[in-house]
């Protein structure tokens, strides 16, 4: 097939829900990914934070081999080996005791609402409300949308699931005045991903957790987008010496492989056998593809990597704004952002014309978030691209706009 044909079929067959680029791909290898002409791209994109240890790493692939040759499925009606083993995995190494293991981000969201709902019903007289932030992202099912408090996303579905009450991000005082006798918990992204990269400041992350602790409350952080060593540490609230009553992670876990997960101190485990449940969550394939993710994040110090190499490509990125090419860089480790002086969409389709896919976290920043097996080379190389875009003039804005 030809990317033409692709792009044919998808406009016939596909539903309209994303503003897709005009490029398909054949294969991958690390941090390359080659499109079905044979053109190579440095990915940093990462599949939005996704691929973490590259394209076509032997040892995900290899254990995704082993378990699908193996055992696919089952489902959770039996004990499943592999679960249990990434459970084991992921509460020995976080401030969590247990695990929920489902299939995204969206989902994985979705059992943290469900779980400070009944927590909040067992701690009080019907606590039902949950702080959110402005500009947070949370997912597209309903009550992940209704926790989502960007109107773009949410006007079209109204009315949504209530129960969600809005607050400025990194205002402490605007949180403690939402708080009531209704609220069961605050739900908050340590630095905000689809919003452009906004990191929470250190006063107001560890205000809200002596808040949550204070008035007794859940403390859930979404980790979807920043756990798995993407910005420095496995998750990023070590970052910020606080540790949540419950987090919820998908994208790098499974390092392309769909799988989401909810953890929580035993405190905040309220679920009794029917309450929440999945059918092809935590299934054996999907738990042996994390695993093989983790034992290599860990194993090949994957979140010292990312602060390292993400220096290297802030630093790219800061000489860009030094140079008045840009307007400001942020982020940790490897989940930046570059503020551009204008319209990021011209600017993601001339990288991608030039070999270099980035994408626009918003109407005038890019993200980037290559696999954490990049190299130093291959960041210079980036940055190089980007150099030689900015300066040029920009084309009109082609498919490039803002999506998630
Ligand atoms: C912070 C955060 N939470 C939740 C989600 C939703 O994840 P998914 O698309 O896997 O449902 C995303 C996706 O970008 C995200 O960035």
């Amino acid at each position: 097939m030809t990317t033409e044909q692709a792009i044919a079929l998808t406009q016939q067959y596909l539903m309209s829900t994303y503003r897709r680029a005009p490029v398909a791909f054949s294969h991958g290898e690390g941090v390359w990914l080659v499109d079905l002409e044979g053109k190579r791209y440095l990915d940093f994109v990462g599949g939005i934070a996704v691929s973490a240890l590259g394209h076509a790493h032997p040892v995900l692939v290899a254990a995704i081999q082993a378990q699908a040759a193996r055992l696919l499925h089952v489902s959770n009606l039996y004990h499943i080996a592999e679960q249990a083993y990434l459970a084991q995995w992921l509460v020995e190494h976080s401030a969590c005791d247990r695990a929920f293991f489902c299939n995204s981000g969206a989902e994985a969201n979705e059992a943290a609402i469900k779980l400070s709902r009944k927590w909040g019903k067992r701690n009080g007289a019907n606590r039902y409300e949950i702080i959110v932030a402005h500009q947070s992202f949370h997912g597209r099912t309903m009550a992940t949308l209704a926790a989502t408090m960007q109107p773009k996303y949410q006007e079209a579905f109204s009315p949504l699931p209530p129960g969600f009450v809005p607050v400025p991000f990194n205002d402490l005082e605007a949180t403690r005045a939402a708080v009531t006798e209704r609220t069961c918990a605050v739900l908050l992204e340590p630095i905000q991903g689809e919003s452009g990269i906004q990191p929470a400041t250190l006063e107001y992350l560890t205000g809200v957790r002596g808040l949550c602790d204070e008035r007794g409350l859940l403390l859930m952080l979404d980790e979807v987008q920043t756990g798995i060593g993407r910005t420095g540490t496995l998750f990023a609230y070590e970052q910020y010496g606080i540790v949540p009553d419950v987090l919820t992670l998908a994208k790098g876990l499974g390092g392309g492989f769909p799988i989401g997960a909810m953890l929580a101190r035993e405190s905040a485990c309220g679920f009794s056998p029917g309450d929440h449940g999945s059918t092809f969550g935590g299934n054996p394939l999907a738990c042996a593809a994390a695993l093989a993710v983790l034992r290599v994040v860990e194993g090949e110090r994957l979140a010292e990597r990312a602060v390292a190499m993400g220096s290297v490509l802030a630093a790219g990125l800061r000489v860009l704004v030094d140079g008045g090419l840009a307007k400001a860089a942020r982020g940790r480790g490897l989940l930046l952002a570059l503020e551009l002086n204008g319209e990021a969409a011209p600017v993601v389709d001339a990288c991608r014309r030039e070999g270099l896919l980035v994408n626009a976290v918003a109407p005038t920043a890019l993200r980037f978030a290559p696999p954490l097996v990049v190299q130093r080379s291959e960041i210079e190389q980036a940055l190089e691209i980007l150099g030689r875009v900015l300066e040029a003039p920009q084309a009109p804005a082609g498919t490039g706009a803002p999506v998630q």
